[in-house]
């Protein structure tokens, strides 16, 4: 059984793409044959300049490996390392219906806040679905944004299997944590790489602690009990803090004479001590980018042997000669 999933990489990685995503990855590296990337492709479509795509790039490779993927376990490897994903989003381009597209919420999303959409934009589900089906994935490990994503790729795969009347593409499921929400960031809006409203898994402790210090909270005066339900240090805290923790930052909230500034640096203290030895990794691994780079091309090379096999079924199911390779 494979799992597959991707991350853009369009900045930093935040602990929403932590709790909502990589999380999961490393928990199922052990149980299922795992293949996460880095979606560069995707990224284009924000009109990211080509130097800071490439740094992104290499750093979410190597922020996987600090974060405990196992190259040994799990083929990591590069979107645009293997040309075949932009074939196939070519292909299913042709049974994919419009309105399927013009319906997805990240769509209409950036619609609704006037940003010029660009043909790469309108069809992010069918490069997202092509990079799902060309492996033949059995769950893809997401975020609770990426639900509709999934289902268009489902509608996608069931569409083409039934228009050739071929069992081509596997019917993928989402792996969504039901008890995790979205996570919230700084702003209270959902925590993105693209709202600037981020806190960073490797910031340097300085920015990190800035991050934490800037989460917006009311401004209840310190002396007086606060609601930790209503407020976003606490659901943050609680992200990286055992039952008896929780409780206890439960009751310093209600009891007053507890600040918002003690709950954040208490919060800036758990997520030092929660990546502490990821960060040490990752100082390692940066004093060793060929290592990155050896990873990512044994992965990429595996990908893509695994791509080829694939889509020339799809061409050879479509009509088309595809039998070269
Ligand atoms: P971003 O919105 O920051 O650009 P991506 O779109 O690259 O993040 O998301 C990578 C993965 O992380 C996806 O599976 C996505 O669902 C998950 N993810 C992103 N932001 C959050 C969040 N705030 N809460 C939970 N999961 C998230
Ligand atoms: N669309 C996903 C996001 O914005 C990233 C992504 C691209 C992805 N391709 C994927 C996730 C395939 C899972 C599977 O977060």
């Amino acid at each position: 059984m494979r799992s597959l999933s991707g991350v853009k990489p369009t900045g930093s990685l935040h602990i929403g793409n932590y709790f909502g995503a990589i999380k999961q990855f490393i928990k199922l590296q052990n149980k299922y044959e795992g293949f996460y990337f880095v979606a560069d492709y995707h990224s284009l479509n924000t009109g990211i300049e080509p130097k800071t795509l490439q740094k992104a790039s290499l750093e979410i490779i190597s922020n996987y490996l600090a974060l405990g993927l196992d190259p040994d376990k799990s083929t990591i490897f590069l979107q645009s390392q293997v040309p075949e994903v932009a074939e196939l989003t070519l292909l299913l381009g042709n049974i994919t219906p419009m309105g399927l597209l013009q319906r997805a919420h990240s769509y209409k999303d950036k619609i609704a806040k006037d940003i010029q959409p660009n043909h790469g934009l309108f069809s992010y589900p069918l490069l997202m679905a092509s990079d799902i089906l060309l492996y033949d994935s059995d769950l893809v490990p997401v975020g609770r944004d990426q639900k509709q994503h999934l289902e268009i790729t489902r509608d996608i795969a069931i569409k083409f299997n039934n228009t050739y009347n071929q069992k081509v593409f596997k019917i993928p499921e989402p792996l969504i944590l039901d008890n995790l929400a979205v996570v919230k960031g700084t702003d209270g809006r959902k925590m993105s790489k693209s709202y600037g409203n981020v806190i960073e898994i490797f910031a340097p402790k300085k920015k990190l602690k800035k991050q934490v210090m800037g989460i917006i909270t009311d401004s209840i005066p310190l002396e007086q009990p606060k609601d930790p339900d209503k407020c976003n240090v606490f659901s943050i805290y609680k992200l990286f803090s055992s039952k008896e923790e929780q409780e206890k930052m439960r009751s310093n909230y209600l009891g007053g004479n507890y600040g918002y500034g003690h709950a954040k640096l208490a919060l800036y203290n758990k997520i030092l001590a929660y990546f502490e030895r990821c960060r040490i990794k990752k100082q390692k691994l940066e004093a060793n980018p060929q290592y990155v780079k050896e990873v990512l091309e044994i992965g990429s090379s595996k990908a893509r042997n695994i791509a080829i096999k694939k889509i020339s079924k799809v061409k050879k199911v479509m009509g088309l000669i595809g039998n070269i390779y």
